[in-house]
């Protein structure tokens, strides 16, 4: 398995509706394919993390990146791993629309060049969804 982190900026602005039409087809999708993750979304950012077997994954991440709700794709992690982080989640979302939590999201990214470890970024991960009140999450 692996788990694969990107930031990518949004084409336009993105409302709700965007989001759940893009929440509605991974969980139509993602299930068949054993992919899980996270689709945080705000600020004209997406970040998404997806784990699951490698085909699966960087196969879908291509499909992602031919779509025109976004661009300027960057990885910004990807490693084997044997454990998953979002288990139960086909794609949870976070709405991290307000600054604050903008901010927080970009402080993953600038962390990226110490994030060397799947269990530091696990940890990383972990404080980052501690951060964002337990019912921004929504699970799938
Ligand atoms: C930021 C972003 C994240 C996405 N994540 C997923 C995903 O995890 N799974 C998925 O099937 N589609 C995802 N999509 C949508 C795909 O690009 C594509 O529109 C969709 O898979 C088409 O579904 P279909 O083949 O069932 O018509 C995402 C799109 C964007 C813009």
């Amino acid at each position: 398995m692996i788990r694969l982190l990107y930031f990518s900026q949004a084409t336009y602005l993105i409302s709700n509706e965007h989001v759940q039409q893009i929440l509605e087809a991974s969980r139509r999708n993602n299930p068949a394919v054993g992919v899980t993750g996270i689709l945080v979304h705000g600020g004209g950012l997406f970040m998404q993390v997806l784990e699951g077997p490698e085909q699966a994954v960087l196969r879908l991440y291509v499909k992602i990146l031919d779509d025109n709700r976004h661009s300027n794709s960057e990885i910004i992690y990807i490693t084997p791993t044997d454990k998953r982080i979002f288990e139960n989640w086909s794609m949870g979302s976070i709405n991290c629309s307000d600054a604050l939590r903008f901010e927080q999201i970009k402080m993953l990214q600038s962390q990226r060049k110490e994030v060397v470890s799947t269990k530091v970024f696990t940890d990383v991960m972990h404080a980052f969804l501690k951060m964002l009140n337990a019912d921004q999450l929504h699970k799938s």
